[in-house]
């Protein structure tokens, strides 16, 4: 397996393209399976991920062909709706192509995604929203098997929690029901409105786009004529770049970027300290004369995202005191706590609340990746520590950052990939 080698402590300088956002990417590929006609996605990252969600496209049947960051998707060859178990696990966002195929096709069997590092992550909105439209469910040997033989029924869904991809999920099985579907309490992410303004544009008429009320007026089966689609900027990736600038103390710009989409990221950066310059498509941020501590709540779109809350608590360790961060999504993400403390952090946990004493003296340290988020904020730490780092299991991050040490190498970072 692949670890990343980091020597810290250097100042980063330049300016970095932010990729394609994986969240966005992953439900417009999957809304492909509504197309009437092959589509095309440009932007897309070379992540892992992505590459999980066209391999089981093509277990069922549909075609694509893969050039670097854009992808030709055929979908009318598909000849199978089962989702099996040896792709899905590997990727829970395989869920995505359940509402699809079930308006599309009226039956699918999709293998139950497992739970997560960061917590059990149930679908059991998700179900409840395709029974309220018509749906049989259930779920035979670790499989949710979807029967809606007459199609699925435009209903009105109310989200006790608010879910992105139960959000995506119902937004696309409602696109080809019968009538109108109503989504009360619906997720907002900027990846939710792309997918919303793509199928809008592709004929499904939505109402409330960027609301958390969606009115979707279904095409009662009928396949949609699709156009091409550019992937939106990964506002993840974007600040997980910021705080590689903060944490080292550099001036770093970030190019192709949407500053709005991350707001609640550069306001919580400028609390902290850090100045920070943006136009339309580009974010620069200069070192912090001083990093004053943060009080972060995780929470859902426009808050402050729960992808970002790991990248700050390595930065938090930089800071001039004693910041606290809750995390109130998800019920396990929290650990990279542990992996943090072999730099000599000071983190004390309680429930779902950590608190950071700043500022910390970091050691570089063997470490080991457990999710996604988790192995960039161990990333950012070993480029603040002193001394060489080593971040082990690196699998993770490469399912959701394209070229990271490629990227962080141009800016400046001493990062190797290397070979266990
Ligand atoms: C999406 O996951 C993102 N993934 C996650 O990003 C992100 O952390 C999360 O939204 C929250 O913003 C993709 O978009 C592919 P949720 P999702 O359904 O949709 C509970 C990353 O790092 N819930 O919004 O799976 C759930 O347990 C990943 O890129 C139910 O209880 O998250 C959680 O506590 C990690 N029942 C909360 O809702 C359900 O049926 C939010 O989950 C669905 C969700």
């Amino acid at each position: 397996m692949d670890y990343l080698q980091i020597e810290g402590g250097n100042r980063l300088s330049g300016s970095v393209r932010i990729s394609g956002a994986k969240n966005a990417a992953l439900p417009l590929i999957a809304s492909s399976i509504l197309a009437k006609n092959p589509i095309s996605i440009s932007n897309l990252p070379n992540v892992k991920d992505i590459q999980t969600l066209l391999r089981l496209l093509d277990n069922l049947g549909a075609s694509y062909s893969l050039d670097g960051n854009r992808v030709d998707i055929d979908t009318s060859t598909i000849d199978s709706t089962t989702a099996v178990y040896d792709i899905v696990r590997t990727m829970r966002a395989s869920i995505l192509v359940l509402g699809p195929l079930l308006s599309r096709f009226g039956h699918c069997e999709v293998s139950l995604p497992g739970g997560c590092a960061i917590g059990q992550r149930p679908i059991d909105l998700h179900l409840k929203a395709l029974k309220q439209m018509g749906a049989q469910i259930s779920i035979r040997s670790g499989y949710v098997v979807a029967q809606a033989p007459s199609g699925l029924k435009g209903s009105t869904i109310i989200f006790d929690k608010v879910t992105v991809t139960g959000t995506e999920n119902i937004v696309m099985a409602a696109a080809l029901a019968r009538g109108k579907t109503t989504i009360v309490n619906a997720a907002k992410e900027p990846e939710v409105v792309q997918l919303c303004e793509v199928l809008n544009r592709s004929g499904v008429q939505i109402e409330g786009i960027g609301s958390d009320e969606l009115v979707i007026h279904g095409s009662d089966g009928e396949l949609l004529p699709m156009e091409d689609i550019e992937v939106i900027p990964d506002r993840i990736e974007a600040g997980t770049y910021l705080c590689a600038g903060a944490i080292t103390g550099s001036k770093i710009t970030l190019r192709e970027v949407i500053p709005q989409h991350l707001e609640a990221v550069l306001l919580k950066l400028m609390q902290m300290g850090f100045p920070l310059q943006s136009d339309d498509s580009s974010i620069t941020i200069e070192p912090a004369k001083r990093i004053e501590p943060v009080e972060i709540v995780t929470s859902e779109y426009p808050g402050f995202p729960t992808d970002m809350q790991a990248q700050f608590m390595s930065l938090a360790l930089l800071a001039e005191g004693t910041s606290i961060i809750e995390e109130r999504l998800f019920e396990n993400r929290f650990m990279h706590v542990s992996e943090l403390r072999r730099f000599g952090a000071d983190i004390q946990l309680k429930g779902n609340i950590a608190t950071i004493i700043g500022p910390t003296k970091l050691f570089g340290a063997d470490v080991m990746a457990t999710d996604l988020r988790a192995s960039s904020a161990l990333v950012l730490a070993g480029l603040a520590a002193q001394g060489t780092t080593n971040v082990h299991r690196i699998y993770h991050l490469d399912r959701g950052y394209e070229k990271i040490e490629e990227k962080l190498g141009a800016l400046g970072a001493k990062i190797k990939r290397m070979r266990e």
